[in-house]
């Protein structure tokens, strides 16, 4: 007598879930454009009255939100009204700790186009990126200039989430001179000016990308200051302090050795250079920066390191790396002075 064979139809179902996850993305990605949540800022309303408010088809839009309650974004009450969770909450364009810009990013085709050619990233060993825009990402982002700026505002939309936590978590002397290295639009250098009101700062990156900057504020008048370059080029010299913030992981050992190179002819004999990005976990628990990892291999060639990579790629760029400090957010400060 043969045994029956095993019920696979939970299993199964919960994989199909898994397989459908763009589908999950592509729903969260059209309610965050059309700003449902802002709409939902004063109560429920109904798909048909969300549709006038944000031009969308009402019958559709029903459908997409339908789908989204099932995953506790936006519940649905007994007159067919949805209503903000505490989830939805966050796609409000002002609610403390928003993803309303970071999720815009996340739905350019920047991010699924090559993510629908991950199978050949994987085969290859590097990103399809190149071969889809003819450029690499930062390079294709020159061109596009209304993509660029949703990507900054993405970036920062995630830097925002941080900042606080690695801005009190580093003890910076009284008098420093710091520059972030690729800084972006300047979130993290405010956030670290305001928590340290006795430094001062240089925001360093690309001119584009500082004409968006916004480190001026009343707690920062006076100390900040904007250089643009290109730090596969060179640093600007005499820091106290560099810091390199979700830069390193945009880039394979060989380009972060250049960066490096860079740094470490900027950097005088006192001076510490500040990583800052996720390390890594062992085990098979799981964490951000292993999703974050798989999404730098497929857009940039990049990638999240665990500690051992850090001193690897640190150690060969000509810094020792002092102490791993970790903070109250997904990112540790690794800090390392010159070798
Ligand atoms: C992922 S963003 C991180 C921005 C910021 N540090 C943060 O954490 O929000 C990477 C930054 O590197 C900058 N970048 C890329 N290539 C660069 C280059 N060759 N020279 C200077 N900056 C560059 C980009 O413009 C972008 O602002």
């Amino acid at each position: 007598m043969t045994s029956a064979p095993p019920d696979t139809s939970e299993l199964s179902a919960q994989l199909s879930e898994h397989m459908n996850g763009y589908l999950y993305t592509a729903c969260l990605y059209t309610v965050t454009k059309a700003g449902v949540a802002d709409h939902l800022g004063d109560g429920p309303r109904t798909a048909a009255e969300l549709a006038e408010r944000t031009g969308l088809n009402g019958p559709h839009l029903h459908r997409v939100l339908r789908y989204l309650a099932t995953r506790e974004v936006f519940r649905e009450d007994d007159r067919a009204r949805f209503a903000l969770t505490p989830m939805a909450e966050l796609l409000r364009t002002d609610a403390p700790g928003s993803l309303h810009d970071p999720f815009l990013m996340l739905g350019e085709d920047l991010y699924w186009k090559p993510l629908a050619r991950m199978y050949d990233t994987v085969r290859q060993g590097r990103t399809a990126f190149d071969d889809i825009f003819g450029a690499g990402f930062f390079a294709h982002l020159q061109t596009v200039p209304e993509t660029a700026s949703v990507f900054n505002a993405g970036a920062a939309g995630f830097s925002r989430l941080w900042n606080q936590h690695v801005a009190s978590s580093y003890a910076f002397p009284d008098g420093a001179k710091v520059i972030d290295v690729g800084g972006g639009t300047g979130s993290l250098l405010r956030e670290i000016l305001t928590t340290h009101p006795h430094i001062t700062g240089t925001l360093y990156d690309q001119q584009s990308v500082l004409d968006e900057h916004q480190l001026d504020t009343p707690a920062t008048t006076g100390r900040w200051s904007v250089q643009a370059g290109d730090f596969f080029e060179n640093v600007p010299a005499g820091a106290d302090h560099y810091i390199l913030k979700s830069v390193l992981h945009d880039w394979s050992d060989t380009d972060c050795l250049r960066i490096l190179k860079s740094v470490r002819e900027a950097v005088h004999d006192t001076s510490t250079l500040l990583v800052v990005d996720p390390v890594i976990p062992p085990g098979n628990q799981p964490h951000a920066s292993k999703t974050i990892d798989a999404m730098m291999m497929v857009i940039h060639d990049g990638k999240e390191r665990t500690q051992a990579e850090f001193e690897d790629v640190l150690g060969r760029g000509g810094f020792t790396v002092t102490r791993i400090l970790p903070t109250p957010s997904l990112m540790s400060i690794v800090e390392c002075v010159p070798a």
